[in-house]
């Protein structure tokens, strides 16, 4: 599968969110990852669907991938499909009816994913992986950035994969939370494909050099 990395905008500087955008997609981003918090499900307030459309009308091509804290989420789900998202994912516990919510993104021609919290089992997916399209495996308690990779996801990321291969989907395994230079690797040969980082990116001297070397990692030659 390909692979996908995807700077978090929560670590940018919001007093200048388009130009950071623009500097990490010139820096080689496939991916923008757009995290909402709702002071409610997570302890942190965030941005919401205005942000995300001001970032499309403003020019950002890169598909935007919005990551939902927040419950309840399928009033979220259509403001930010129609802010022009191209992938939402959502907390499984953060809704009363899960096999809804995903058929409400995919109604609106997003891809869908579900978002695992460290402590939430795999057989979340039992039902549902043949109707979804990534599972972002959360790699640290989602709420704020900066925080240190929780090291038994690894375990998991690959017990997900295993699964995911038996079962015949097709579905993307996306990791967020404490990833940098010195672990994507090890994360990769996990099993997954699409790389959150906010903190390794937008903290560093040179979101070319970090990018640049986040990818010489994870290349297969
Ligand atoms: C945490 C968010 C992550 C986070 C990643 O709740 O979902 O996307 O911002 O940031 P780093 O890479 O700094 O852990
Ligand atoms: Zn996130």
């Amino acid at each position: 599968m390909k692979n996908f990395i995807a700077p978090s905008i929560l670590s940018a500087d919001f007093s200048k969110l388009g130009k950071e955008v623009d500097d990490v997609v010139l820096a080689g981003a496939d991916i923008i990852h757009f995290d909402v918090m709702d002071n409610h499900y997570v302890p942190n307030l965030t941005i919401g669907p205005l942000v995300c459309n001001s970032l499309v009308k403003y020019g950002v091509k890169k598909p935007i991938d919005v990551h939902l804290m927040t419950t309840p989420v399928d009033d979220l789900i259509i403001q930010f499909c129609d802010a022009g998202a191209s992938m939402v994912s959502f907390h499984p516990e953060a809704t009363q009816h899960i096999d809804r919510s995903i058929e409400l993104i995919k109604s609106r021609n997003c891809k869908a994913g579900i978002a695992l919290n460290p402590a939430s089992p795999l057989s979340l997916l039992d039902h549902i992986l043949d109707k979804i399209d990534f599972i972002l495996i959360m790699s640290v308690n989602p709420g704020f950035g900066g925080q240190k990779f929780i090291k038994n996801s690894l375990e998991k990321i690959k017990k997900c994969k295993e699964m995911i291969d038996k079962s015949g989907c097709n579905v993307e395994i996306e990791v967020d939370g404490g990833i940098g230079i010195n672990n994507i690797k090890s994360i990769k040969e996990a099993g997954a494909n699409i790389f959150v980082a906010g903190s390794a990116i937008f903290n560093s001297d040179s979101y070319d050099e970090a990018i640049k070397k986040m990818k010489q990692e994870i290349s297969s030659d």
